[in-house]
């Protein structure tokens, strides 16, 4: 695992974009697994930039996504297939044909599930997979748990997730409750895996992941096993972390 320490949000955000953007130029069309939150728009917004400076193009680039709210239509404003319209595909060149999220408006979770997890192996998963963490360590919407999960499945939010993602909508209750994720070993067949991490809310959550026990109970310390895997966080993430 590789640190990378940014002074704040944006200088973050602009790493990670290179680091993005570096794997297109090399690889016209590589797969990238993408996430949704507050912690990727700064890249998405500097990728959107360097896409219409010309310096990157994503023509034959294809996306499958971290995860998605179950029972939000593809419209629904909160939902993360709109989230990544809105804050990424809608202002770059990708096709829309590329693109991937998991069928959140499908009830059917083993169907919904099944079906993404297909097209995750079939494309022969994701050359850069971009992750946030939730601050309980959750990655995608893999939660604490007494195991590590494996492939595409349908979850129950814990309470600490529903309570920080509801900054996001109008209230707590109307974050769903489930939603669905890939799982940790669908992320770590990832070829490289690229997490960023900022604010001071993430600083416990960022030391469990890289200095504490690799365990289900903070399943982003799996990444303590990825032969690939940068940190690109800033200083107040880093805070509890050693120099
Ligand atoms: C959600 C998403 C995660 C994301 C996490 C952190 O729960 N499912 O993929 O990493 O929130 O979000 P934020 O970046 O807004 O802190």
């Amino acid at each position: 695992m590789k640190i990378i320490h940014a002074k704040d949000y944006a200088d973050m955000s602009r790493k990670a974009a290179n680091i993005i953007s570096a794997r297109v130029i090399l690889q016209p069309d590589c797969i990238l697994g993408l996430a949704t939150g507050t912690s990727p728009i700064g890249a998405y917004q500097q990728l959107i930039k360097w896409y219409e400076k010309g310096d990157v193009d994503f023509a034959q680039v294809r996306t499958y996504n971290l995860d998605e709210y179950r029972g939000l239509s593809h419209e629904d404003p909160q939902s993360y297939h709109y989230f990544m319209h809105e804050n990424l595909f809608d202002h770059i060149n990708i096709d829309p044909a590329n693109v991937h999220v998991p069928d959140g408006s499908n009830p059917d979770a083993a169907e919904a599930c099944a079906t993404y997890d297909k097209l995750v192996a079939e494309a022969g998963f994701c050359d850069l997979q971009l992750l946030g963490i939730g601050r309980n360590g959750h990655i995608g919407f893999n939660e604490p748990d007494d195991a590590f999960s494996k492939g595409t499945h349908c979850v129950d939010l814990t309470e600490s997730t529903i309570e920080a993602n509801s900054r996001l909508f109008d209230n707590a209750d109307d974050v769903p409750r489930q939603a669905y994720t890939m799982g940790v070993q669908t992320i770590m067949h990832a070829r490289s895996i690229l997490m960023i991490a900022s604010g001071a809310d993430k600083a416990q959550a960022v030391h469990d992941m890289c200095f504490g026990p690799v365990t289900p109970r903070v399943p982003a310390s799996i990444l303590q096993l990825h032969t690939n895997c940068v940190v690109v966080a800033d200083e107040a993430a880093l805070a509890d972390c050693p120099e």
